[in-house]
């Protein structure tokens, strides 16, 4: 498949590098609506799907894989979407240094990579610090979704979010029976699921913080 040339893809593909220091909601979308993000976006169904459904949400799919999130770009490209964008980068560099804190409305983060290795368990992106950066960038009442097929991961996940004193949990959504091939939340979930593969799915809210004054 012939892949787009990277410029042309601006406005739906920047790098974190290209952003600068922060990634400012409103220079991206130029509005003011609620932003989620879609944290590991991969090919980006999730993030495809979601704008075209919730014009008056902003969404923000993060990809370390520029060539993945290339792809996802191409999508929205193709769409002319104006509420949704690919960053390529490292999402614990932008959760940390270059999102504003309470400015995020929700984070989706689907079928996280399992690192099935006891040894590389280390690498997976769901650990305390991760959690505390998710607590970090969303707003009071903002929510976590993150599904898996993995239910030792899920079980971590599960107790690092159940135990935060900023998260609550929530009833997870029931499993739905898809009407065509892209009616997925995403494209893990499409080929976890013909595999026969029983999928948890979770979702969090940020607890208020208290007030300042
Ligand atoms: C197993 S795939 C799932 C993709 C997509 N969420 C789905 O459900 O189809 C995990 C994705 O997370 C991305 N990823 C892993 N670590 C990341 C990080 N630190 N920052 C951003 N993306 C990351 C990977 O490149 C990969 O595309």
């Amino acid at each position: 498949m012939p892949t787009t040339p990277v410029r042309s893809l601006q406005p739906w593909f920047r790098t974190l590098n290209d952003v600068g220091d922060r990634l400012d909601w409103e220079e991206l979308f130029d509005n003011r609506h609620p932003v989620e993000l879609d944290i590991g976006c991969g090919r980006g169904l999730f993030v495809v799907t979601a704008s075209e459904r919730n014009p008056q949400r902003n969404y923000v799919g993060l990809e370390i894989d520029y060539r993945e999130g290339r792809r996802a770009a191409t999508r929205l490209m193709k769409r002319r979407s104006a509420n949704a964008r690919i960053i390529g980068g490292d999402c614990r560099i932008a959760l940390s240094e270059r999102i504003d804190p309470g400015s995020v409305a929700a984070a989706h983060v689907y079928f996280p990579d399992p690192w099935w290795k006891k040894r590389h368990h280390k690498r997976r992106l769901f650990t305390q610090e991760f959690v505390d950066l998710l607590a970090r960038i969303l707003e009071d009442g903002g929510e976590v979704h993150s599904w898996t097929d993995v239910a030792e991961y899920f079980d971590v996940i599960r107790s690092l979010m159940d135990g935060h004193p900023h998260f609550t949990p929530l009833a997870p959504p029931d499993e739905r029976t898809p009407e065509h091939d892209m009616d997925y939340q995403t494209s893990f979930e499409r080929k976890k699921r013909r595999l026969g593969l029983p999928i948890y799915r979770g979702r969090w809210q940020r607890c208020p913080r208290p007030d300042s004054d």
